[in-house]
């Protein structure tokens, strides 16, 4: 029997060049740019040029992504009527994988592969007007469609609420996309990257990605998180709370990772932003409180916080409700996902591991009538 690696821990499945997880030092560098400087200085559009070309726009290049992702907002009118239909009853992250895979039914040639950034591009600048539209047919209004003079995470806001942002609301959500745009062989990604594999199209990549983000393991934990801190309600809960947690031996949302012994260095960026739009931010010192706790039980055992504990606080002071916080995990990733399916398929071969058997063999077959 070979050595089984459950969850695929310390398994190298390919190179790339999209980004680099520096899980003992806590950094992360985006095609060799400190995600730090991205986050301060950067927007979500150079970002994509960036992840796909691996190097920095020229100004007309980053005017030419801009324009592009403006064009392609708009829903198709089926992509459109199937939201109105179904976000009162369906979940936001099931109404965004719906909605990605439907996108294939409007492309002439979904299943072209020659350029697969092109067709991500379709669907990286829709996935905010999807979510934007869902959130206001859950909350009976009108839809709000996409302006073309807006960039993409002010757009998104304009979208959700009816209204501009500020600009300090603009460059948070902004902020946002390009902190969780990229993060290595995640597991959604590697999900995109195993669809691509098969040389199924893009639209097929994107949906198993999205699908995979949504469990609480991975990006639904941007929800879990908000609902651990309206649990604990206070910061002088946090104490009694954590213990209990810790005595139970339960998972903590927002802490713990497989590639980071230190703390993210996304979290940092989230608490800045909040404390710019809202340094009363009513979740703010609880999550503080927590991470405290935490830190001081479990710090010791490699459990420290992730990028989820702040991302939800943040998005809560932007105005957007907690059943979107994964879609916007989704829309932001998106970015990441178009780098690697593009780079699987530059140099694909299938992914195709293997189990170690622990079955019977030799079993005969009885006829359903003689069992
Ligand atoms: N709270 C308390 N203990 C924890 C936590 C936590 N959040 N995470 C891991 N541990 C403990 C776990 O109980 C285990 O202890 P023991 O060895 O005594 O059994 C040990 O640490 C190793 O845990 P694991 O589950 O084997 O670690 P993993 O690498 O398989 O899982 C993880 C990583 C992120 C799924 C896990 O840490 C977790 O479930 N965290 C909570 C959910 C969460 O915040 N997810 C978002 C991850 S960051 C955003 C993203 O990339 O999606």
């Amino acid at each position: 029997m070979d050595e089984v690696k459950k969850g695929l821990e310390g398994v190298v499945v390919d190179e790339s060049r999209v980004c680099m997880v520096d899980g003992d030092e806590g950094k992360i560098w985006y095609a060799g740019y400190d995600m730090d400087d991205l986050a301060r200085e950067s927007s979500y559009e150079e970002l994509l040029f960036l992840l796909w070309n691996d190097r920095l726009p020229t100004a007309d290049e980053l005017d030419g992504i801009r324009t592009e992702v403006q064009e392609r907002r708009a829903l198709p009118d089926g992509v459109a009527e199937v939201i109105d239909r179904e976000a009162e009853r369906t979940g936001p992250m099931d109404l965004l994988r719906t909605s990605v895979s439907a996108l294939a039914s409007y492309d002439d040639e979904p299943n072209d592969l020659e350029d697969p950034a092109d067709k991500c591009l379709g669907v990286v600048a829709k996935m905010p007007t999807v979510i934007a539209r869902a959130h206001r047919v859950r909350e009976g209004k009108d839809p709000v469609e996409p302006r073309d003079d807006l960039g993409h995470a002010a757009n998104f806001l304009y979208m959700l609420n009816g209204q501009e942002p500020s600009e300090g609301e603009a460059s948070a959500m902004d902020s946002t996309f390009i902190l969780y745009a990229e993060h290595g062989m995640n597991a959604s990604t590697f999900s995109a990257c195993v669809t691509a594999s098969t040389l199924a199209n893009v639209y097929s990549s994107m949906t198993s990605a999205v699908g995979t983000l949504q469990g609480p393991l991975h990006g639904g934990a941007t929800e879990t998180v908000i609902d651990m801190l309206e649990d604990v309600g206070d910061a002088s809960n946090a104490e009694s709370y954590v213990e209990e947690k810790v005595s139970n031996k339960e998972k903590l949302p927002g802490f713990g990772h497989r590639v980071y012994n230190t703390v993210d260095p996304r979290c940092a960026h989230f608490k800045r932003h909040i404390e710019e739009i809202n340094p009363d931010a009513e979740l703010l010192g609880v999550a503080d409180a927590v991470r405290d706790e935490v830190e001081a039980r479990l710090g010791d055992k490699g459990i420290w916080p992730n990028t989820d504990l702040y991302s939800g606080t943040l998005y809560r002071e932007l105005g957007i409700p907690a059943p979107f916080y994964t879609t916007l995990f989704a829309a932001s990733r998106a970015a990441g996902w178009s780098a690697h399916i593009a780079e699987q398929l530059e140099d694909n071969r299938i992914m195709r591991p293997r189990v170690n058997f622990v079955g019977e063999t030799g079993r005969e077959y009885v006829p359903v009538d003689e069992r």
